[in-house]
């Protein structure tokens, strides 16, 4: 008989959309619930007193008042910007070409991709993230050392080769062929092996050219289960040098439409000064955007409008945004949606929150069947927080009144001593 693990404690329940439904309706928490894994999937998710009766040769893992909850789901990170993440000074534009270029031109060296990605990766699971989808930078080896290092902690990923052929430095530029060439060699060597997902990933309109554009446009068209990710409309000097370098396009957004770069399929990260047909747009098409929050306020971009995006019934991921995002935590980086939020008049509950940074990443990567749940079927990654983990957090919750607000302080005040466990496939991860 195969091994079945059974977890005890609070559980974290998602039954629908909590910016569709009442979130009451859209979430629950069992203070006396389990978790029954099997074969690295949710078999079963129920009241303790009944599955520890029925499995009674199940392994058991109790966590008493912890919360059992779906692992984070990451929707937009860059991991070779790890060793550059907390630079100071600059915004967008000069950022990327003051810190983050001259780091992501090291990564021609294959041993220091494998060293960032492994470094990466454990920092993320350290602070309960479970999956996320990166960019890597323009060299085929940073995909593969992400995609190793990932199969080696058997994650769920998803990422691809960064590409680049203008306004970058020598080095750091492909061109529209390569792009195409690499790219596709990529997609068909990682795409759907084990927990690998490929993202076709132009940087931004900026740093490719019509030609490259055009030419992974025909990529996603010969693969269009992949996803598409890239940035759209994080600040404002960077929309007016889009209009610049694109005088015919209609905005933003038509940079990448009119280049076979907008569909159903596609993340775009940031979004935050849209324009009515922008928006518009997106809803028709089925497009995901993605929040970055603390990257949002660090580089000093702009305030996203979440409710108002969700409103439009456009899915919606949270994102650290590593390392333009301050944080390698999705519990901080729910902070900073939370605070952007009230700078915007809205007061997000921790339900829509913590469904922002599990189901609704997941939906934003088309995952929302395998992973950002606690139901049956769904892959067992899950992570485990103590919601008593500072004597600031503990006594805040030990006032609190119900669940929700016993959540909430490490909600906003947590890091990675919050996770007092992840599990990664129905095993417990072992830190190295
Ligand atoms: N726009 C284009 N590239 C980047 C990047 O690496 N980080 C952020 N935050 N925005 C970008
Ligand atoms: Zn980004």
């Amino acid at each position: 008989m195969t091994q079945q693990n059974l977890l005890l404690g609070q559980t974290f329940e998602t039954r629908g959309n909590p910016f569709e439904t009442p979130w009451q309706d859209a979430i629950s928490i069992n203070s006396a619930g389990a978790v029954l894994i099997e074969n690295g999937h949710i078999r079963a998710v129920g009241d303790a007193e009944t599955l520890r009766k029925k499995h009674p040769l199940a392994q058991m893992h109790d966590y008493g008042p912890h919360l059992i909850c779906p692992g984070f789901v990451d929707a937009h990170v860059h991991y070779p910007q790890t060793a550059i993440i907390a630079s100071w000074g600059k915004q967008l534009i000069d950022w990327l070409n003051t810190y983050t270029f001259p780091e992501e031109t090291r990564f021609s060296d294959p041993e220091y991709a494998r060293e960032i990605a492994a470094r990466y990766l454990d920092l993320a699971l350290g602070h309960g993230t479970t999956t996320m989808c990166s960019y890597a930078t323009i060299h085929s080896e940073s995909v593969d050392a992400f995609f190793h290092a990932a199969q080696d902690r058997k994650l769920r990923t998803v990422a691809g080769k960064t590409c680049m052929d203008r306004n970058a430095p020598e080095g750091l530029r492909d061109t529209a062929q390569s792009a195409y060439d690499d790219s596709k060699r990529l997609l068909n060597r990682w795409h759907g092996k084990a927990r690998a997902q490929y993202a076709i990933t132009p940087r931004f309109s900026p740093t490719s050219t019509p030609d490259q554009l055009a030419a992974l446009g025909a990529l996603w068209s010969e693969h269009p289960d992949c996803l598409m990710q890239t940035h759209l409309s994080e600040q404002l000097p960077e929309i007016e040098w889009v209009r610049g370098l694109f005088p015919q396009a209609r905005d933003y957004l038509d940079t990448y439409e009119h280049h076979g770069l907008l569909g159903p399929m596609g993340v775009y990260g940031h979004a935050i000064h849209l324009t009515q047909r922008e928006i518009d747009r997106l809803a028709e098409t089925g497009a995901a955007l993605v929040h970055c929050p603390t990257s949002n306020s660090f580089i000093g971009s702009g305030l996203m409008d979440v409710m108002g995006l969700a409103k439009r019934g456009i899915p919606l991921g949270l994102a650290t945004d590593t390392g333009g995002g301050s944080s390698f935590s999705m519990l901080r980086t729910m902070a900073a949606a939370y605070e952007i939020a009230q700078l915007r008049g809205v007061a997000l509950h921790p339900a829509q929150l913590m469904w922002l940074a599990t189901a609704g990443s997941a939906r934003s990567l088309h995952l929302q069947d395998n992973i950002g749940n606690l139901a049956p079927r769904f892959e067992a990654d899950l992570t485990i927080l103590d919601l008593a983990s500072t004597p600031a957090i503990a006594q805040r919750s030990q006032r609190a009144t119900d669940i929700w607000e016993a959540l909430f302080p490490t909600i906003m005040m947590g890091d990675d001593r919050a996770i007092a466990d992840v599990w990664i496939a129905g095993r417990k991860h072992m830190p190295k």
